[in-house]
Formats: C-alpha cells, sequence, structure tokens
C-alpha cells in the first residue's frame, strides 16, 4: 500500500499525492511549497496537486518529459476544510553555495568509507585531510561542528540531525532561506536518500538523462554479481592497481596546460596514485 503526503499549494487547493516522488523516490514530504506546486527536494521535479508534472529540472525541454507524465500512484483524493502545510523545493545539493558551508575547506580531500552493518544499515565513517599540509585547528574545530559531507555527531557520533526527529527541519527557514530547511550539506543527503526506504522500490521510477550515471554504475554491479554468480571473479576484484587513481583539487597558474598541472598535483599525467600501472603506462 503506498502512503500519501497531504498538501495545500499556494492557491488554497487541497490535494493528497503519493508520498515517494516517481523520479526517485525521495520523500515529498520533504519538498517545498512553490507557486502552486510541491517541488521535490532531491533533484526538483515540481508536481501540482492533481499530481501533474509542472517541472522537471533533470530533463531537456525539448523533450517534453514533463508533459508525458503524470504523478504515477497518485490518489486524487481531495481534502476538504482545513488546508495543510505545504512544503515545497529543495535543490539540496545548491544549497551549500548560499550559507557558505559547502563540501570545501580549502583544499582538502574528503571520503566516505560505508561499513554494512545488517542488510539495510551501516554505519558512515567520513573524514577529511589535506595532502598538502596538516591541518589547522580551525579546519578542524570546522569539521567537529559539521561541514560539508561531515554531519555534525554527538558524542556517540550519531548526527545531531536524523530521521528520528525529522533532521530538525526548519519550514520557516525553507520557506525564506534554505531549500530543505535542514542545516548541513550531509544531513540534507541522508534526509532525502534515507527518505527513499531501506530497500527503494526501483520498478516505480522515471529515470533521465541526469540518471545516466546511475543506470551505468547499476549495470556494472548487477554484471559483476551475475558474474559471480556464473563463477567468474570480476575484473574490478583483480585489478586493483586500477583504482589508484584519485581525485584532486589544485590552484595553480592559468599558463600551465591540464598534463602539466596533472603532474604537479599528483606527480604523473594520468593522476595515478605511484604512477600509472604497467597495462595503462604505454
Ligand atoms: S526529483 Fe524527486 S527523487 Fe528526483
Amino acid at each position: 500500500m503506498s502512503r500519501c503526503s497531504a498538501s495545500a499549494d499556494t492557491r488554497g487547493r487541497v490535494g493528497i499525492i503519493d508520498q515517494h516522488c516517481p523520479h526517485r523516490g525521495a520523500n515529498l514530504w520533504l519538498g517545498r511549497n512553490e507557486e502552486c506546486g510541491i517541488r521535490c527536494v532531491y533533484h526538483g521535479w515540481k508536481f501540482d496537486v492533481e499530481g501533474r508534472c509542472l517541472d522537471m529540472p533533470t530533463s531537456y525541454p525539448d523533450l517534453n518529459a514533463k508533459d508525458k507524465m503524470g504523478h504515477q500512484g497518485l490518489s486524487r483524493a481531495r481534502a476538504r476544510g482545513n488546508a495543510l502545510g505545504l512544503y515545497g523545493i529543495a535543490r539540496a545539493h545548491a544549497e551549500a553555495a548560499s550559507d557558505g558551508s559547502g563540501p570545501r575547506a580549502g583544499l582538502a580531500s574528503l571520503c566516505h568509507t560505508f561499513v554494512p552493518v545488517t542488510d539495510t544499515t551501516c554505519w558512515i565513517y567520513a573524514y577529511a585531510w589535506n595532502p598538502e599540509r596538516p591541518s589547522t585547528n580551525a579546519e578542524r574545530a570546522l569539521y567537529k561542528g559539521g561541514n560539508g559531507v561531515i554531519a555534525e555527531v554527538e558524542e556517540s557520533y550519531v548526527p545531531l540531525r536524523h530521521k528520528g526527529n525529522d533532521y530538525l527541519i526548519d519550514r520557516q527557514l525553507q520557506k525564506t532561506k534554505s531549500y530543505t530547511g535542514i542545516s548541513g550539506v550531509s544531513e540534507q543527503d541522508a534526509a532525502v536518500q534515507d527518505s527513499q526506504g531501506p530497500i527503494a522500490d526501483r520498478t516505480r521510477e522515471h529515470l533521465g538523462p541526469t540518471d545516466l550515471g546511475i543506470l551505468r554504475f547499476r549495470k556494472l554491479v548487477m554484471d559483476c554479481a551475475t558474474e559471480l554468480a556464473r563463477g567468474k571473479e570480476p575484473d574490478a576484484a583483480r585489478r586493483a592497481e586500477r583504482y589508484h587513481v584519485r581525485a584532486g583539487a589544485c590552484i595553480t597558474h592559468k599558463s600551465k596546460d591540464l598534463a602539466a598541472v596533472m603532474v604537479e598535483r599528483f606527480g604523473g599525467p594520468s593522476g595515478y596514485v605511484g604512477g600509472a600501472p604497467a597495462a595503462l603506462a604505454d
């Protein structure tokens, strides 16, 4: 059975819609109330109270994708009486730029390690370092208070803003200053990701041009799993050296070309740590 969210638009029209966004299943309860519609905070799809998609910023306008679909699974029941609170958009990741808490502090490298606990839960370790120099006390203090992809945590390392307290979402803040009303990039990410559910129902998704990376990753993982089931170890497990490549930022003189910057930043033109694997060096 689908769960629903009730909302009233800026004209006072009330509708009951499927709780999960038909794009990739984020909970529309987190959404932001905008002009005559509710906008999903994950990638910005917007729906009216009838469930029509009004805006689909993840697709090319000339594809008319938004006109080809409604909000599938929508309950068209109409509520009367009290108008319920409306919630609106959030392009969650854009927010970081406006509040100055973006994922970079200087040129620090940032990393996540996911450690499974059960089939549907994991610990996420987030850490930052500067490959060029020790972190300063000011940077350490910034991370400790939560910064970018590093959540503000309690003594037990549980984030202060989590699913159990609705990420301390502030609807007034969401209305006036912040797309999500949730403080912290990490917490914003957690909110939309948690809201997809422990096991998301991918059969109800409507993927588009900006999901190509998702599609390819899923295919890669499924192909590896299929090969493993047939007794063939995936290439990725046998060629660890192919993963000795890393991302990194660099501020340098504009006169340098990319190859020179790569050498300066990584010690080689390919970006492989310790040099490219023999098979790629030729
Ligand atoms: S716009 Fe709702 S999940 Fe992507």
